[in-house]
């Protein structure tokens, strides 16, 4: 024992025979740089007023730049009326939320928010999570760990939130392939219409921007006496008459259980919740450790959300603008020969189909024109389907665009990367 007494202990020493903790995460790090996905963020300051600008430091500089990819979608983030929501609540009842819910109580512009909530999606009740990841964590987990033998049935597509959701409830999950609703209803016909099922999916899919047949997942729901729990994280905001996302277009808000989504993307501040039936929602609040264990979402970015939600139930403006950016940045950038690979929404997926001239044709696009897309990588997207992710907002504007046209030309020529044509062809 007297030899670690504090004054004798020299902790530059090693001996051969000791584990050397360091190599592990060493390894672990150049494993992802072998295999070019290793990440780099961006030092990015968005300038509010002036989305979608921001400066980006590298080397000593500051420069300013037109960012590309921003999931801020609707520029809300910087909506007059959601920062002086944020302001004054952070003004008359302080920064944080003091604790957990158990322990401080439900803030006020909390319940409001989640009043806010329910009524976007129209349902019973809405319950608020710190992230989207974490409520689609947690609430799948529980939904399932509270069903006796449930079988969870989960598109392949689903998002890293979704399948952690799943794994947590160590309950039997089953795979179906991308919106193949025929591979969904033969999982469904052997489990039976007697056995629990959680049917997960998502809305919009991110990445590709393609989206689910939701009204025919929830006719085999119905047929087979299956809970639908649906991810609207891309969509909330961004569709609907009033923002309550494709569901809500499609006029299918109340065929589905669970409708998850963020406040974090077309609302622009933090935060992810679900919606539903009051007893459900009770139940994931009662049993669910990611909610009850982690300190609430703080007032003001509580009230910032309520903000940015109340302001597009009723304004269609930012909806019919982004649709109209997102139309005109595919049309350009097509006709300039580059692989803009087909999608129904606001997604603009431009393929490159490999990881390192992903990684240089953003590297070159950030350096040599200041503009910001972040390269999208394994595991991500699957290994070849490599792409730049664009997601034109209300706020680029057609010159804007035209810039993006040429300097993707001159990038795509420089990197000698396919166009159109080659590309698609060979996708
Ligand atoms: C489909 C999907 N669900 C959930 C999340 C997590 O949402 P949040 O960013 O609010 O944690 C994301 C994040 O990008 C997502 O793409």
């Amino acid at each position: 024992m007297d030899a670690i007494r504090s004054g004798d202990y020299d902790p530059s020493q090693t001996w051969e025979d000791d584990m050397n903790y360091q190599r592990f995460f060493e390894e672990a790090i150049d494993q992802l740089h072998a295999e070019r996905r290793y990440r780099v963020f961006a030092d990015l300051e968005r300038i509010a007023g002036r989305f979608p600008r921001a400066i980006w430091r590298a080397n000593g500089r500051a420069e300013e730049i037109t960012v590309w990819c921003s999931n801020d979608y609707l520029g809300m983030g910087q909506h007059a009326d959601v920062i002086a929501a944020m302001q004054q609540a952070a003004g008359g009842m302080g920064t944080g939320a003091g604790g957990t819910r158990n322990i401080s109580g439900t803030n006020h512009p909390l319940v409001e928010l989640e009043h806010e909530l329910a009524d976007l999606h129209g349902k019973e009740a809405g319950l608020v999570f710190t992230s989207g990841f974490v409520s689609n964590e947690a609430a799948i987990s529980t939904i399932a760990r509270l069903l006796p033998n449930c079988l969870i049935i989960s598109d392949e597509l689903n998002h890293a939130s979704m399948i952690e959701g799943v794994r947590r409830a160590s309950a039997e999950k089953k795979i179906f392939r991308h919106n193949d609703v025929a591979h969904l209803e033969s999982i469904l016909q052997t489990a039976g219409r007697e056995r629990a099922k959680l049917i997960v999916f998502e809305s919009v899919y991110s990445m590709d921007g393609d989206i689910a047949p939701i009204g025919a997942i929830a006719d085999l729901a119905e047929k087979y006496n299956a809970m639908t729990y649906i991810d609207e994280v891309h969509a909330v905001g961004m569709y609907g008459p009033r923002g309550g996302g494709i569901t809500e277009r499609e006029g299918l808000a109340h065929r589905i259980d669970v409708i998850e989504g963020t406040l974090a993307k077309a609302f622009g501040t933090l935060g992810g919740y679900i919606t539903g039936k009051r007893t459900v929602l009770d139940a994931v609040r009662s049993y669910a450790p990611g909610f009850i264990f982690t300190t609430a979402l703080p007032p003001a970015i509580a009230a910032a959300a309520t903000a940015a939600i109340r302001h597009l139930k009723a304004s269609q403006a930012e909806r019919v603008a982004q649709q109209t950016q997102a139309g005109r940045t595919k049309d350009v950038l097509s006709a300039a020969g580059l692989p803009v690979m087909a999608s129904p929404t606001h997604i603009v997926p431009v393929l490159v189909g490999d990881p390192e001239k992903c990684k240089a044709a953003s590297d070159m696009l950030l350096e040599d024109h200041g503009i910001y897309i972040q390269p999208i990588n394994y595991p991500t997207v699957p290994r070849g389907m490599e792409r730049l992710r664009i997601t034109p907002s209300p706020y680029h504007d057609d010159a804007v665009i035209d810039r993006l046209a040429e300097a993707l030309i001159q990038v795509w020529d420089a990197l000698d990367l396919p166009k159109r044509d080659q590309a698609l062809a060979a996708e």
